[in-house]
């Protein structure tokens, strides 16, 4: 096991049984009696990775001393809508892999992985409805909503390099951001009530998910790849405009402005974008520009803490944050 494992180990301690139920829930959840949506559904399972969005909704809960019996439902909610939207999301993306095993599309192809995550969502959808409140749909509801309309933003916004950092961030805090608060919201929150501490705990939420994201940007131009677990460049080979990309492209010179935009679109160039884009430009301040943003951002999703008592749930997200920014993978 690696140091990083054992630290997100330790991190998730406090809520190992919850995290335990969680996962028994999720399963059953997804049972079918297809043999063949059986093998896609144990296939997308090994994408699993770290299930931070469905921790958060228990260290959330223990943290604010809301836990109830139904928090680990709620999770499990929260890590099936996850599920689906990678499973979607490599379809538009056009992904190979995901954690280092066969995308959906490509094990299967682009039909199966659109009904494998409308069937994910589906059964998302379906436990919400079994549980006391209907907070937990509501959020949810209201965070696919914001989900989907971040992706199409972003495809909107494909090959424009003069995408404002605002606009980039929109898009971020909209397609990854809202889940991560939506947890935390609802671990604080769920069933109902308690609303001042659920925002407190929705905008930690928000500010560690666009570190995430941000952070997961620049992996994609600077991680290794056997660490990250998936390709990088893939970002590149897009044509999303990056914050680390659109900050070196802002203060480039013109002749370097051409070369990058020229590497974005020039036809023929498939799987070598980002050598090519590396060797345009220099894109290191860049990343450090963008690593510094997210820094800000996890320090300010850490000093909302405060507000709460001590606890080792509390000092699992304070740590989260860190990890966050650490994390090569
Ligand atoms: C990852 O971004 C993408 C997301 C976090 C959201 C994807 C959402 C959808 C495709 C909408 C699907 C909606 C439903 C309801 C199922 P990325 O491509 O930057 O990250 P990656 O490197 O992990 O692929
Ligand atoms: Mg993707």
């Amino acid at each position: 096991m690696s140091s990083t494992d054992r630290r997100l180990e330790r991190m998730l301690e406090p809520v190992q049984d919850g995290l335990v139920r969680m996962r028994e829930i999720l399963l059953a959840q997804i049972v079918e009696s297809s043999s063949a949506v059986s093998d896609m559904t144990g296939h997308a399972q090994r994408f699993r990775g770290k299930q931070l969005r469905g921790a958060l909704v228990l260290l959330s809960g223990d943290a604010t001393g809301n836990s109830t019996d139904e928090h680990p439902s709620v999770a499990a909610i929260v890590e099936m809508i996850h599920l689906a939207t990678l499973v979607h999301d490599d379809v538009l993306d056009g992904a190979r892999t995901r954690r280092r095993v066969a995308s959906v599309n490509v094990r299967w192809d682009n039909q199966i992985a659109v009904l494998l995550g409308d069937f994910l969502y589906s059964r998302a959808f379906s436990l919400s409805t079994d549980l006391s409140s209907r907070l937990a749909s509501r959020v949810l509801s209201e965070t696919t909503r914001r989900l989907c309309v971040g992706e199409i933003e972003q495809s909107t916004k494909r090959f424009d390099f003069e995408l404002k950092e605002a606009t980039y961030e929109a898009i971020a805090s909209a397609k990854t951001a809202t889940l991560y608060s939506a947890a935390c919201e609802l671990g604080a929150r769920y069933p109902g009530g308690r609303e001042d501490v659920g925002r407190e705990m929705a905008q930690f939420g928000a500010e560690i998910g666009l570190a995430f994201q941000i952070v997961d940007d620049c992996l994609d131009v600077v991680g290794d790849a056997e660490v990250v677990g998936k390709p990088v460049g893939n970002d590149v080979e897009d044509g999303k405009i990056t914050l680390p990309v659109l900050w070196t492209y802002a203060r480039a010179t013109e002749a370097t402005r051409a070369a990058m935009r020229d590497i974005y679109t020039t036809p023929g160039l498939e799987g070598r974008r980002l050598a090519g884009l590396k060797a345009a430009c220099d894109l290191s301040a860049g990343v450090e520009y963008s690593m510094a943003r997210a820094t800000r951002l996890v320090d300010s999703a850490r000093a909302r803490l405060a507000i709460l008592g001590e606890s080792g749930a509390r000092s699992s997200l304070e740590e989260l944050g860190s990890f966050v920014l650490e994390r090569r993978w």
